[in-house]
């Protein structure tokens, strides 16, 4: 395991969407390690936190940094798609953070398989209890159901080729590690590294990693039954990684705020997505593609 490590993606800017001064209870749905929560904790000593990620090793990393604001604090190892069902008082939340994506802990792991960069086994689950790692998916998905995940995911523009070529690889042997995909991808896509262009495994992982953890089913819906529960006044705010997972936000937030309905459901508060300032994104480069969308319950 790597050193748990994780620098927090557009935190002032999160807090203050959240509007975090307010006394009252925040959910943070994608705890990490904890590096949002702790900030609204240590901000407003009148603030709770229920906190959930569904990675059992974050949990704990995060647990220990919690530590301090003892019972303020309650943590779930759980998908945040459940957090409708889980028993929390809704009238008392004041916040909800979505920190979409994967930690950099959970990156530099090379025994994770998220990178890469790193060489380690074809996993890829941040639900470790998941029988669905990447490598089975390599193993047993077919031909065109590859080629449509590396499409819909991933933007590849050489899903099939490269969906074929692992057909016929793993005719001879299953793909096992992280760095076999990556030759593999690198032939396929006749790779030539340049300054400043996305290697295009980065889309082959992003692709294979958005279906072993089932990423955007039931966004949507998690997103409107949060807000439906929110008091007035109760506030979300979303930082997603990729477009497929902006989009969701995007027009969650605009069907709900819809003035042309009887009774618009929320306000959104970011007309568009804030991004990170030069300095974060020189300072933190992952932070790169982040975008921030924020709503208010009306
Ligand atoms: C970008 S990190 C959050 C980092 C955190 N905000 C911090 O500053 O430390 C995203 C986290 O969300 C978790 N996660 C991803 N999908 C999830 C889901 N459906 N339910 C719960 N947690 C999830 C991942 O395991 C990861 O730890």
């Amino acid at each position: 395991m790597s050193r748990p490590e994780h620098i927090p993606v557009l935190l002032d800017e999160s807090l203050e969407m959240l509007a975090v001064d307010r006394p009252g209870l925040y959910i943070d749905c994608t705890l990490g390690l904890g590096g949002h929560s702790l900030e609204i904790l240590r901000r407003n000593p009148e603030a709770e936190l229920v906190g959930l990620d569904l990675d059992e090793q974050a949990i704990a990393v995060a647990q220990k940094r919690l530590e301090p604001f003892g019972g303020r604090v309650t943590l779930y190892l759980s998908d945040y798609r459940n957090l409708p069902e889980i028993e929390i008082d809704f009238q008392r939340v004041r916040g909800v953070l979505l920190d979409m994506g994967m930690s950099s802990f959970q990156l530099d792991s090379p025994e994770r398989g998220f990178s890469h960069a790193l060489d380690g086994p074809l996993d890829m689950r941040m639900d470790l209890r998941n029988k669905n790692s990447a490598a089975r998916i390599l193993e047993k998905a077919s031909e065109i159901k590859l080629a449509q995940i590396f499409r819909d995911y991933g933007e590849l523009r050489q899903a099939r080729p490269l969906a074929r070529a692992i057909a016929s690889a793993r005719r001879l042997k299953p793909l096992e590690s992280t760095a076999e995909l990556r030759t593999l991808v690198e032939r396929v896509c006749h790779w030539i590294p340049q300054r400043g262009k996305i290697h295009p495994a980065s889309k082959v992982f992003q692709a294979l990693r958005i279906e072993v953890n089932n990423e955007l089913e039931g966004q949507d819906a998690f997103l409107e039954r949060t807000l439906r529960l929110l008091p007035p006044g109760g506030r979300l705010a979303a930082i997603s990684f990729h477009s497929l997972e902006d989009r969701v936000v995007k027009h969650t937030f605009l069907r709900l705020a819809d003035k042309e309905a009887a009774l618009p459901l929320i306000d959104i508060l970011t007309r568009k997505p804030i991004v990170p300032s030069e300095d974060e994104v020189a300072r933190n480069p992952r932070s790169r593609s982040a975008k921030l969308r924020a709503a208010v319950r009306r």
